[in-house]
């Protein structure tokens, strides 16, 4: 049988786990557990056979996350953990968009999406067919990508970027090329919280993360009557109004530094639900108010399509050489880039500049 299923939770897995399931303890029950555990011993068996590794995103469930993630963190930390991995396989425990993003960096190794259908509601809101459009309208002008598009759009793109460095890889590439407008895509409201923190002018595209959009500052508003001492972090793929009333914007890395180095007392995280979970199972001193929107595509991931997919090698992650070349450029002038001198956020007072955003 392959479902996991016919692994049993013996002495031997409850002392190989334990340490995890103390960690974990809060967000999973003892009966789940008796499932899960042995499906991670196994996992972290056959990572350890196949010479693989597990990049699981921030929106990972915990179990995944904490139990057989061996590195975890933003779109950007796991990019940057693809380059470099000397895994002979990597399993994204993420979407599609990631998967891809690890073999444009490592076309050498095998790369595996646990689910096919893990998509994302921004990388399929644009094409490469729409961004050779757009340059036609706009010559001259750099093409920043988001990382949350797919291969051909970032083999049209001159350098991509994540929410924890789009301000600083607007300014670098308005800087290089001597223009004072650049091309931020797919995002709308990231487009609109970066123009918010810089001078350079923003031409952006409508493309909406179907988790962030949902927040208003009206959500917010009423967390701050009922928890007047919270702390309120928002992704800045939340509208702008939302970051308004919020006390700290950044990436999910950027969120998660907050609470484990501030240790607020009480903090809510605008974010995907799992992100809550993860951080929690380490900042024991924090309280947490969970209003949350689930991801659906991120939670097509699971325990038990990873066992399946280190077992059965799949769903292999294939990008066209040709487009995998061009893209590579994009994503590696990014990964290349200094990390910031600060941690980018989107809150703050410099905000209230004149903000001009051309919609396309
Ligand atoms: P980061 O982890 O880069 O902040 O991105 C959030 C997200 O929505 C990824 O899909
Ligand atoms: Fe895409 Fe939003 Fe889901 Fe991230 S949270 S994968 S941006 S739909």
């Amino acid at each position: 049988m392959a479902d996991g299923t016919q692994f049993a939770f013996t002495p031997e897995v409850e002392a190989a786990t334990h340490t995890l399931w103390n960690k974990v303890q809060k967000h999973v029950t003892p009966m789940e557990w008796r499932l899960q555990a042995p499906l991670i011993a196994e996992i972290n068996r056959l990572k350890r056979e196949k010479n693989a590794v597990i990049l699981a995103h921030n929106y990972m469930t915990p179990e995944i996350f904490h139990g057989v993630g061996d590195y975890v963190g933003d779109s950007l930390g796991l990019a940057k953990e693809a380059a470099k991995s000397d895994a002979a396989v990597i399993v994204q425990a993420g979407v599609h968009f990631m998967a891809e993003t690890s073999k444009i960096l490592s076309p050498e190794k095998k790369v595996l999406i646990p689910d096919l259908l893990a998509g994302c509601s921004l990388a399929s809101s644009i094409t490469g067919a729409d961004v050779r459009l757009i340059k036609q309208r706009y010559p001259g002008l750099p093409v920043v990508t988001y990382v949350n598009t797919t291969a051909d759009v970032k083999a049209e793109t001159d350098i991509c970027c994540t929410s924890a460095n789009a301000v600083q890889v607007v300014e670098h590439v308005a800087r290089e090329w001597g223009v004072d407008r650049v091309i931020l895509i797919p995002d709308e409201f990231l487009a609109r919280n970066v123009a918010r923190q810089t001078n350079v002018g923003i031409i952006a595209w409508q493309g909406r993360c179907e988790v962030h959009e949902r927040f208003t500052a009206a959500d917010i508003l009423e967390l701050r009557e009922a928890y007047p001492e919270a702390q309120i972090l928002a992704h800045p793929e939340c509208p702008a109004e939302v970051l308004e009333v919020s006390d700290f914007a950044g990436s999910t890395a950027a969120m998660s530094d907050f609470v484990l180095n501030r240790k607020p007392k009480q903090v809510v995280l605008i974010t995907e639900c799992s992100m809550a979970d993860n951080v929690a199972c380490d900042a024991t001193e924090t309280e947490f108010v969970r209003p949350c929107n689930l991801c659906p595509h991120m939670k097509r991931i699971s325990l038990q399509n990873i066992y399946e997919a280190l077992l059965h090698d799949r769903y292999e992650v294939t990008v066209d050489p040709a487009i995998a070349d061009r893209a590579r450029l994009a994503v590696q002038r990014m990964v290349d880039m200094p990390p910031p001198a600060v941690p980018a956020r989107y809150d703050l007072v410099k905000a209230r500049h004149h903000v001009d955003v051309e919609l396309i």
